[in-house]
């Protein structure tokens, strides 16, 4: 037999062949066999099986052959051991008939690709020989190709975690977009309701102004023609004598009146558009929510007009910090939301109590309620169920920022049918 060495530098020189490792530990069979084979093959015998593993380790065996029975290991053995460390190289075992039973049992067990009967027949042993490498030869295909595949599939999988990673990208950009555009909505809304206050407070201010100096006049003319009336009274004439004085001092008596109840109710109006826009004191400060509440009552008179009753319950409530004509916006918003929402008659009832650390203005009406599946919208600007016109849609969204800039919320409760509850909590403490 040749030595390790040897066969070491063989094997270099003979790369291209198939290389067959021969396990015999008959040197006479393991002869005759290199005689066969090595017109073909590159062969490397071993008499004893134990040297066969690290020979292995070491170079690149695409075929081994054992015999079965041998005294250091049997080749099913070796053939398993093999196997479980090179999966990839062909092996035959090489056995007499008494030992059939025990080599199918290692086919199963080793990755044997055949088994073959002494005494040996060469074109069978050239003929099993080519059939193992070329099943080996399909094998590393198969193998490759499963790699391949493999390394396809990490490629989708990869390319499928980058598209979920790139919806999710863009699920959130759209998501920033969407939200960037309801600021958007909102901040317009309050830019087109800051405006409108404002010339509404330069109306106002015009119309108080204007207002104001003649009904000084006439307030005061009437006090000098009811002093007048005096005066003529204590003269000593005879009442009697002239019927017809005696009326038209009458008439002129009560339509004084008159005069100075309708100027008494014009001044009324006057300092009540004055207390809703709040002109002179437009900024935070301490104000009475109450006050704020009445002021806008009166305005909206026109809009509640005979249908509604207004029902009030006050408790005793605090001043709070606030911007006062802001609220008397979202005050004025839910009388008229309420009104629109009454068709004949109705009421309006309105309840300030305090809970907690917060003021609650509770403002319900017995109109028409709010379907469900409107409740979730009514605060989005633009969302309206007047007709073209009538209504903006804006009144709840401004309504809501107000409320939100003063650190409170603003609920609502509904029944289609029965009627609305809006609660505003303030806090009555505001850190700002
Ligand atoms: N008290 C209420 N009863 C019934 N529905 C209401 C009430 N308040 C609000 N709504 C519903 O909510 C919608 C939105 O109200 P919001 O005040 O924001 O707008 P609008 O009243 O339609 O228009 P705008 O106030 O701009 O004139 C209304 O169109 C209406 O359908
Ligand atoms: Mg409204």
């Amino acid at each position: 037999m040749e030595t390790k060495r040897e066969e070491l530098l063989l094997d270099r020189e003979l790369t291209n062949q198939a290389r067959i490792v021969v396990v015999d530990d008959d040197i006479a069979v393991l002869n005759s066999i290199k005689r066969i084979l090595r017109r073909h093959f590159h062969v490397v015998t071993f008499s004893n099986p134990l040297e066969v593993e690290e020979y292995v380790r070491l170079n690149n065996v695409d075929l081994l052959l054992s015999d079965e029975m041998m005294p250091e290991m049997r080749g099913s053995e070796l053939v398993k051991r093999i196997h479980s460390e090179f999966p990839k190289i062909c092996k035959i075992i090489l056995s007499g008939q008494a030992e059939k039973d025990d080599i199918v049992k290692a086919i199963n067990l080793g990755g044997i690709f055949a088994f073959l009967f002494k005494p040996i027949d060469p074109e069978q042993l050239i003929q099993t020989i080519n059939n193992g490498m070329e099943n080996r030869k399909m094998k590393l295909k198969i193998i490759e190709q499963n790699q391949e595949l493999q390394s396809a599939n990490d490629m989708l999988s990869h390319s499928n975690n980058m598209n979920i990673k790139k919806n999710q990208e863009l699920e959130k950009a759209y998501q920033e977009l969407s939200a960037a555009h309801e600021t958007l909505k909102t901040t317009q809304a309050q830019l087109i309701q800051s405006e409108k206050m404002a010339a509404l407070g330069n109306l106002v201010a015009g119309i108080a102004h204007e207002v104001n100096n003649p009904i000084g006049a006439v307030m005061s003319a009437s006090d000098v023609i009811n002093r007048c009336m005096n005066k003529i009274n204590l003269l000593s004439f005879d009442n009697t004598a002239d019927s017809d004085l005696n009326k038209y001092l009458h008439m002129i008596n009560d339509n004084n009146t008159i005069i100075v109840t309708a100027s008494r109710r014009i001044s009324k109006i006057v300092k009540s558009l004055k207390d809703f826009a709040r002109l002179d004191e437009a900024e935070f400060q301490k104000a009475d929510i109450r006050q704020g509440i009445e002021s806008t009552l009166t305005l909206a008179r026109h809009e509640l007009k005979n249908k509604i009753d207004v029902i009030k319950e006050y408790d005793d409530i605090p001043h709070i910090h606030c911007y006062p004509n802001q609220l008397n916006q979202v005050f004025l918003n839910l009388f008229v939301n309420a009104a629109q929402a009454i068709t004949d008659k109705g009421y309006i009832k309105i309840k300030l109590f305090t809970e907690k650390q917060y003021l609650c203005i509770q403002i319900s009406d017995s109109g028409s309620g709010i379907p469900d599946e409107n409740l979730k919208k009514i605060f989005d600007p633009g969302f309206t169920t007047k007709g073209v016109g009538v209504g903006s849609g804006l009144g709840l969204a401004i309504s809501y920022n107000i409320i939100k800039k003063h650190n409170g919320t603003i609920s609502v409760n509904s029944e289609v049918g029965k009627g609305t509850t809006f609660i505003i909590s303030l806090p009555i403490e505001q850190i700002l």
